[in-house]
Formats: structure tokens, sequence, C-alpha cells
């Protein structure tokens, strides 16, 4: 094994925690329609770029008229293995891709980790399912244009359309409070991405959530997917009746029987065909290389390689910065700087560790706990406002005096320098607000391996081809801690899950920091430490092909449609210019279901 990869083990056991052995099951191969390379036919309406989890969900909804055929071409296998990919990290079902080593993270390297596969990351990730809050949704549409209706408003029909929602069992919500809101949620019976609650509690998380609950400045909202953050249990991707992993493969392609919607796994598109600014289709070949061959498409092109690979085959052809372009030896179509720029993860420290000085003793319950499902899924997701009562002033105003040209790459195109400035003061703005998420702790019964998480990095990255072989690897920079104030976040973080480990309602506890240790007992020890300990991805890139201002640095408009071309749109991860205060997964369906709607309404 590599050694970056080892850098996956901690959150890999961190998450396992909260997953049952569900994906040793395999699912029955239910797809009805499924040629091989050479059953590609010269053309079709939609040709699709990527089988992951927009790919999927664009494909299924352009498809489910008749009226238009629909080709989604595929890196990965169709691989009947249904679920989380720690059994040994297979390989099979995961790019092998390395980041730059990070000089602002000791010159560590680290596993970049995204899906190969049908379905894409929605089979190999965490299924942790979560939505961000009204204010974050709110920030994209001001990045965009004047009649931009991507905002909560804008997404909200499209989340309802696109997950299937199953409330908790009654007897486990009313013993550990968990609450919701229906108004949120949608129960079409025509979807088949489910969100889904555990049915598995330990009666120790009372005391973990009322401890929470009980930290200044944290609120518990009805539900945590209706716009507002806090403390919350929040569902996964699971279907409520196998407790099985819900995804793009099982939500949008089995069981479908459909003559106009063909998939082709193990195929691997290289670069887009064009017409003078038209494009036209996109040349591939077979996974495992071999001859270009090329497939038309009447009326778009749709980009759903993801956020590291959609920006790979716009520079392949020809769109993208122009100084990349020509150090590549391409010639440009389209200059377009922000192609692979402002990129953007969560990041995380996979390991905050205590021990119980004093066991604390199960209260009773009340109700039977059923059976099935993963082990339960609380989690606080919290502002700054919270996490450093004391210090979130300070780090807002130093972060809003700072030169926004101070962090960026050399470089930096000046309308990618003016997307990050209108980002900064956004940003600088929401850190005073309670209701955008910064921080994210998973809380279990037991007190090891805490992993807190930064939602809200302000270091940018970039991912470019390398210009010495641009048909090889992605060159990924996360750019990790680039920009100081997201050490000094983390800082904060982790006095935080301090004061809530050892002091308020846990300290009867007693509880003692075994990682990093009451050693560390000052911000700068603390700052050392977690510049050893960061890692700049929780897996969920997003930003490259950013849907904002094209004076901005955007790439994509309101439409997902990319400028300065004609029929190529882009419907991935990569679209959003900012991080949510949550996973991703459940946004990349909205957003697809919404660019379908799209797509269908130019078509
Ligand atoms: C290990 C891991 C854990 C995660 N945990 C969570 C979690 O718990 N909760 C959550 O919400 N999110 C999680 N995520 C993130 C989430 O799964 C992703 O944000 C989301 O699936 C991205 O969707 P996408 O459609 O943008 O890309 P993907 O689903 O990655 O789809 C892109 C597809 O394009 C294919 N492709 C790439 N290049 C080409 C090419 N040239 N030709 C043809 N096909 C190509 C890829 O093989 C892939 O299948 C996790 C991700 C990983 C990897
Ligand atoms: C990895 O996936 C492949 C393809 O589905 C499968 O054949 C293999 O058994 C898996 N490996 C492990 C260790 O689970
Ligand atoms: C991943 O790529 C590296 C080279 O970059 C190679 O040494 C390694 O064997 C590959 N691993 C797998 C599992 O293919
Ligand atoms: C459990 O039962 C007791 C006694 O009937 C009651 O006071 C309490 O509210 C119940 N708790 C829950 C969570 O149902
Ligand atoms: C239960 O959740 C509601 C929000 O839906 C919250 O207002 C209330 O304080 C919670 N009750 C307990 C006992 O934690
Ligand atoms: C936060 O506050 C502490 C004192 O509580 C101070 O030492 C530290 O420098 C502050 N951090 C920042 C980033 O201002």
């Amino acid at each position: 094994m590599p050694k970056p990869i080892m850098n996956l083990l901690p959150i890999a056991a961190f998450l396992w925690i909260y997953l049952t052995s569900q994906w040793v099951v395999a699912t029955p191969l239910r797809a009805t329609v499924l040629r091989g390379q050479a059953a590609i036919k010269p053309e079709y309406d939609y040709v699709i770029v990527g089988g992951g989890t927009a790919g999927l969900t664009v494909g299924d909804r352009l498809s489910e008229s008749g009226k238009y055929s629909v080709l989604v071409l595929e890196h990965g296998k169709l691989d009947n293995q249904n679920g989380f990919p720690f059994e040994g990290i297979n390989s099979s079902r995961v790019f092998n891709l390395t980041s730059v080593p990070q000089s602002a993270l000791n010159n560590r390297a680290f596993w970049v980790g995204i899906g190969k596969v049908v379905g894409g990351g929605s089979n190999v990730n965490g299924q942790v399912f979560l939505r961000g809050t009204k204010e974050e949704y709110d920030i994209w549409k001001q990045l965009g244009g004047a009649s931009s209706t991507w905002d909560w408003n804008g997404m909200l029909p499209y989340f309802k359309k696109g997950i299937y929602f199953t409330p908790p069992d009654a007897g486990m919500a009313q013993e550990f409070n968990v609450t919701y809101d229906p108004s949120v949620w949608g129960q079409d019976s025509q979807t088949k991405v489910f969100a889904t609650y555990s049915n598995s509690y330990s009666p120790i998380m009372k005391l973990m959530y009322s401890a929470m609950k009980n930290m200044p400045g944290v609120v518990v909202p009805k539900d945590g997917a209706a716009g507002t953050n806090g403390l919350f249990w929040f569902t996964t991707s699971m279907d409520p009746k196998t407790f099985l992993r819900s995804y793009s493969r099982t939500g949008h392609w089995d069981g479908l029987n459909r003559a106009s919607y063909e998939l082709s796994p193990e195929t691997k598109v290289t670069k887009l065909t064009f017409e003078g600014s038209d494009v036209t289709g996109v040349e591939f070949t077979a996974a495992s290389g071999g001859s270009v061959q090329r497939v038309r498409a009447r009326k778009e092109v749709i980009l759903a390689a993801g956020a590291i690979h959609s920006p790979q085959i716009l520079q392949l052809s020809g769109i993208g910065p122009k100084k990349l372009l020509d150090d590549a030896k391409i010639p440009i179509k389209v200059e377009l700087p922000g192609v692979g720029s402002n990129f953007q993860d969560h990041n995380y420290i996979s390991s905050v560790s205590y021990q119980w000085g004093r066991q604390p003793s199960p209260p009773p319950l009340n109700h039977t706990i059923p059976t099935g499902g993963t082990n339960p899924v609380l989690g606080s997701f919290i502002g700054l406002p919270a996490v450093s009562p004391s210090n979130f002033t300070v780090i807002a105003q130093k972060y809003a005096n700072q030169d926004p040209a101070a962090y960026l790459p050399p470089f930096t195109h000046s309308t990618v320098l003016a997307g990050y400035a209108a980002q900064k003061s956004l940003w600088a703005r929401a850190m005073l607000s309670p209701g955008v998420t910064f921080f994210q702790y998973m809380i279990n019964a037991s007190p090891t391996f805490g992993s807190p998480q930064n939602l809200h990095p302000m270091s940018r990255g970039t991912v470019a081809i390398n210009p010495a072989n641009p048909s090889g690897s992605m060159v990924v920079d996360y750019r990790g801690l680039s920009n100081p104030i997201d050490l000094d976040i983390m800082v904060e973080i982790l006095k935080f899950v301090r004061r809530y480990m050892t002091a308020g309602e846990l300290a009867q506890y007693a509880a003692v920091e075994s990682v990093p240790g009451p050693a560390y007992n000052t911000d700068e020890k603390l700052a050392t430490w977690a510049r050893g300990q960061i890692n700049p991805s929780a897996f969920h890139p997003v930003g490259t092909t950013a849907m904002m201002r094209r004076e901005l640095g955007g790439v994509v408009d309101d439409d997902l449609l990319v400028y300065g071309v004609k029929r190529l749109s882009v419907v991935d991860a990569g679209i959003m210019p900012t991080t949510l205060g949550a996973t991703p997964c459940m946004t990349v369906y909205a957003i697809a279901e919404k660019a379908a709607d799209l797509i269908k309404e130019r078509a």
C-alpha cells in the first residue's frame, strides 16, 4: 500500500464506527441496458461523461420521457459490490491519485479519495447524508448572475424531488429526541435515493447529546436539513427496508427498462470534439487504453466526471488557464482561467481522543431499540461564534484585513483573484454568523477517535494537467493551510473539543485527553501539532468548475453552461462555488436534478 493511502485509515476507522458490515452484501444486477464499447452508436442526443453521482441522476431524468437518447461513459466498472471502500481500500473502485506534497502541512502528501466505479463517490462514500445551511447556499447566489436561482429557496424543491425521506422509528425518536420537519423533505414514489435514520442508538449518546446541547451557543434545530444548524441526529444514504447503501446506481440505474438510456463502463473520455465553438461530442478509449473512438452529441455534452476530472477534460480540450495550456502545448480553444482553480475541500484531524476517568453509566431506556441500519449518527454543526465565543470576532477581523491576493497561488489570473476577493468579503461576514457551519463534530458514545472538521477552509488550491505529461494523472494541490486563518480556526476547534470533553456536563467523568494530550496547553503548541495532523481533504472536493460570473473566474453560468463554447455543461460537485457546512453528496443529487430540468428546458 503506498504511504499516502495510510492517511485514510484513521478516518476509515472513524467512519467504520458508524457503519455495519452491509458492504459485503451484493445486489443483483438489474440494469436492463448495458453495452460494450463496440456497441456504442455514432450519435446520441446527450452524451454524459462520468456515471457517478451526478451523471447517473441526470441520465435517468433525461431518458425518462423516452424522447431523448442518452449515453453515459464511465471510467470505472459496473461493480456488483455495494458498499464501503475500506475492505482494504479496494483499488478497483477508486482512483490511484496522490496530491503534491503540502508545504504548509509539513510536506505531507495525501491520497486523493474519489470513486471510479458506476455510482462514483456515492458508491464508496461514508453515507453521511446532510445539507448545508440556508446562508451557505445563499452565498452561491451572490457569486452568480443577477437572476441566479442557486440559493436555498432554489435548491429546496430539488432536495425534495431528489431524495425520499423515511422518518425515524417513533420510539427511538421519542427516546433520543430525533426531531424532523416533514415540510423540507420529499416522498415522491418515483424517487429511489433514500435518506434514512439509523435504528441503533447507545444510551450513552444521551449524555453526550445533553452535554453538547448545553455548550454555550449550541442550539438544537428541529431538523438539520431545514436550513439551520446545531446539534442534531442526521440521515444516511441507506435503503429503509434493506438497510443497504442507497446510491446513484440503485437510485438511477438498476431496474430501469429504457431502450434510450445506455451506459458504457470501463470507458475513459479523453477530450471534447468541436465544430467552431460548438461542442459536438467526445473522444474516448477503453479504460485499459487502445484506439481512440468518437461519439457525437446532437444536443449537448454533459460533464459529470467530478471535481478533479471534469477540469481535466476541459483542460485537455483547450479550455482553461492560458499559461497552463501554453506550457502543455495545447491549442487554446477558450481562455478560461477558472478551470481547476478555486479548489476547496473540508479539512480535518482524524483523531482527537479521550479516555473516561469515570465510566458514565447508561441511562435506562423506555423503548425497545429496533435493529437494522448503521450505527447512530449524531453530529454537532456549529458556527464560529459558538466554536470560539471569545475569539471569533478577532478571527473574522483578521481575515477581513487580509489582502485577497496574499495567499493565492502565483500567476493567479485577475478574474480568479476578483472571485476570491468577492468570496472573501462574504466569508468574513459568515464567520460572524451562528448559521454558517465552520465546525463539524460527529458524536459517539465513545470518547476516542473524535474527528473534528473545519468545513470552510479559506485556502484555495488547484487541479491541473501535468504540462510535462498532459494525458497522465492530474496534479492535485490542495494548498492546505496556505491561508493561515485555517490554522487559527482549527486551534479554536481543538479548544472547543477540550471544553466539551472536560468542562461542562461531561466534567463529572474526568476525561483524560490522550491525543493530542494535556502537554499541548497553549494555542501555539496546538497549532504546531495541528499542522502535522490536518488532512486537507475529507474527500469532498468542490469549486474547480465554479458556477460564478465569468469576471469572477467562473467556469459555468447559472444554466451550468461552460463559458465561451456552446452545447457543453458541467453538472458535478465541481460547480459548487464554495464549500458547504455539510458533506456534499445530497447536494450533488439536488444539483443534478436541477441541472436535468435546465437541460430539458433548453432541449
Ligand atoms: C471515500 C469517500 C468518502 C466520502 N464520504 C462522504 C459522505 O459520507 N457523505 C457525503 O455526502 N459525501 C461523501 N463523499 C463525497 C461524495 O461522495 C462526492 O462529493 C460525490 O459523490 C461527488 O459526486 P460527483 O457526481 O461530483 O462525482 P463522482 O460521483 O465522483 O462521479 C464522477 C465519475 O466520473 C468518472 N470519471 C472520471 N473521469 C472520467 C473520464 N475521463 N471518463 C469517464 N468517466 C470518468 C469517475 O470514475 C466517477 O465515477 C465521500 C467521497 C469519498 C471518495
Ligand atoms: C475489490 O473489488 C473487486 C471488483 O469488484 C473484487 O473482485 C474484489 O474481491 C474486491 N477486493 C476486496 C479485497 O474486497
Ligand atoms: C498507484 O500508483 C503508484 C505510482 O504513482 C504505483 O506505484 C502503485 O503501485 C499504484 N497502486 C495501485 C494499487 O495501482
Ligand atoms: C420514560 O419513562 C418515564 C416514566 O414513565 C418518563 O417520565 C419519561 O419521560 C420517559 N422518557 C422518554 C424519553 O420517553
Ligand atoms: C429536542 O429537540 C428540540 C428541537 O426539535 C429542541 O428544541 C429541544 O430542546 C430538544 N429537547 C431535548 C430534551 O433535548
Ligand atoms: C485567541 O484567544 C487567545 C486568548 O484566549 C489568544 O491567546 C489567541 O491569540 C487568540 N487567537 C487569535 C487567532 O486571535
